[in-house]
């Protein structure tokens, strides 16, 4: 089944004319451009996690500490230099495993096969937004199954050149019509703190923070990268 609504954002300015769009399930026509995007927006994460990697206390002792060893044992700036040039490195590199390692997680699992995962489930469903041929958001929801009539939300992307546009909202309206209909009665998600955007959408459509867990991956690299996700939930 497939359903289809087109929208636009009356009212108000903005530079991305989204009038054409069409919301609609996911086909299998899509994927390119959706693993695209899901690549492309986790990637883009991996500079902005750097920046507030180097500014968690953890990370500013680490960097002293070696640096101050390096000068004690050398005498030299140029080795404290050299060492704390080597470090930020390997945070960044966290930073960008972080990421890699979740992206290939995902492409060789639930992105594998988002019919198998998303759409047959019932209760389950994978939506893009269509504008002149091409994918420019997506969304996906999933049963989940360690409590009673809740729903996982994941894969909400915007296509940066549409983002502010009002899609993100629309989509999530969209989503929440079909968690009503579907009858769930809580709706979770997740997200970093870095995901400013992400989180001020969510609050927006009704959800409340709810906790911090772990990102999955190496324990060393998450410590290094201090990437942590954010739960958040809705009640219906
Ligand atoms: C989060 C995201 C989907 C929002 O999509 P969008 O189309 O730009 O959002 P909208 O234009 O519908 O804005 C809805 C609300 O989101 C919030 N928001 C959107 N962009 C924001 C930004 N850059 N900074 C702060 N808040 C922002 C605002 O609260 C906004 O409401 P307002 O316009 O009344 O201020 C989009 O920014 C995105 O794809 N980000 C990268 C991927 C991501 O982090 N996804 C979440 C995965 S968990």
């Amino acid at each position: 089944m497939t359903t289809r609504s087109t929208f636009s954002k009356k009212g108000e300015t903005t530079d991305v004319d989204i009038s054409s769009t069409t919301i609609r399930h996911y086909e299998s026509r899509d994927n390119s451009d959706v693993l695209r995007m899901f690549t492309q927006c986790h990637i883009d994460l991996i500079i902005p996690a750097f920046r507030r990697a180097l500014k968690q206390p953890s990370n500013i002792s680490l960097l002293l500490v070696c640096g101050t060893v390096a000068y004690v044992i050398t005498q030299s700036v140029m080795a404290v230099m050299l060492v704390m040039a080597v470090l930020a490195f390997v945070i960044y590199y966290a930073c960008k495993m972080v990421y890699i390692d979740f992206i290939e997680l995902m492409l060789n699992t639930e992105m594998a096969d988002i019919e198998e995962h998303f759409l047959r489930p019932p209760g389950s469903c994978f939506w893009v937004a269509e504008a002149n041929g091409k994918v420019i958001a997506t969304a996906g929801l999933k049963k989940t199954y360690e409590k009673p009539q809740t729903c996982k939300l994941t894969r909400v992307f915007v296509d940066p050149h549409y983002r502010r546009s009002g899609l993100g909202r629309k989509m999530m309206q969209e989503v929440l019509g079909f968690i009503e209909h579907n009858g769930y009665k809580t709706c979770v998600l997740d997200t970093t703190v870095l995901q400013v955007a992400a989180i001020n959408l969510y609050k927006k459509m009704g959800f409340r923070a709810c906790g911090q867990i772990s990102f999955p991956g190496n324990t060393c690299v998450i410590f290094l990268s201090q990437v942590y996700l954010l739960k958040f939930e809705r009640h219906f």
